[in-house]
């Protein structure tokens, strides 16, 4: 058995030991708010934090995990009380058809650097087939400073 702390729960996975944690996370811990993309830890879609990194979700087996604590999304606000970096998104437009979006909130989440140029360069490992990429540096960087210092 594999225990991990999963947005502030304590869960313990049975299962294969090189299950993909984006699996576990969407299979077996209902958390379908992470989303894959390429599977190759190419696009970003399915970055969570590991303790408080941002990372790939598609390349990490779940027995790696023992231990961690693990965020997604889910985490950063509900429906209906999203956090304030998820309403620049919505404010500005960062979102499109969504794909991307929790993969580029967690990373943005821990970005320290508030200017354009460095949000760009923070976001560099996210792809976005939708937006251009100028609204969502426009959401990151119009998102209040306290929240992107959690
Ligand atoms: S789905 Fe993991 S990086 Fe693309
Ligand atoms: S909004 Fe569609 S991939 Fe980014």
């Amino acid at each position: 058995m594999i225990s991990l702390t999963v947005n502030g729960r304590k869960r313990n996975f049975k299962g294969p030991p090189f299950k993909r944690l984006i699996d576990v996370l969407r299979e077996d811990f209902g958390l379908t708010g992470t989303k894959e993309g390429c599977g190759e830890g190419e696009c970003g879609a399915c970055t969570v934090l590991v303790d408080g990194k941002p990372a790939a979700s598609c390349l990490i087996p779940i027995c790696q995990m023992a231990g961690r604590r693990i965020e997604t999304v889910e985490s950063l606000g509900p429906p209906g009380r999203l956090s304030p970096l998820q309403r620049s998104f919505q404010e500005h437009a960062g979102t499109q058809c969504g794909f991307c979006a929790p993969g580029l909130l967690m990373t943005a989440s821990r970005l320290k650097e508030t200017g354009a140029d460095a949000v760009r360069v923070g976001l560099s490992g996210h792809l976005c087939r939708c937006t251009g990429y100028m609204h969502i540096v426009e959401s990151v960087t119009k998102a209040t400073r306290p929240r992107r210092k959690r």
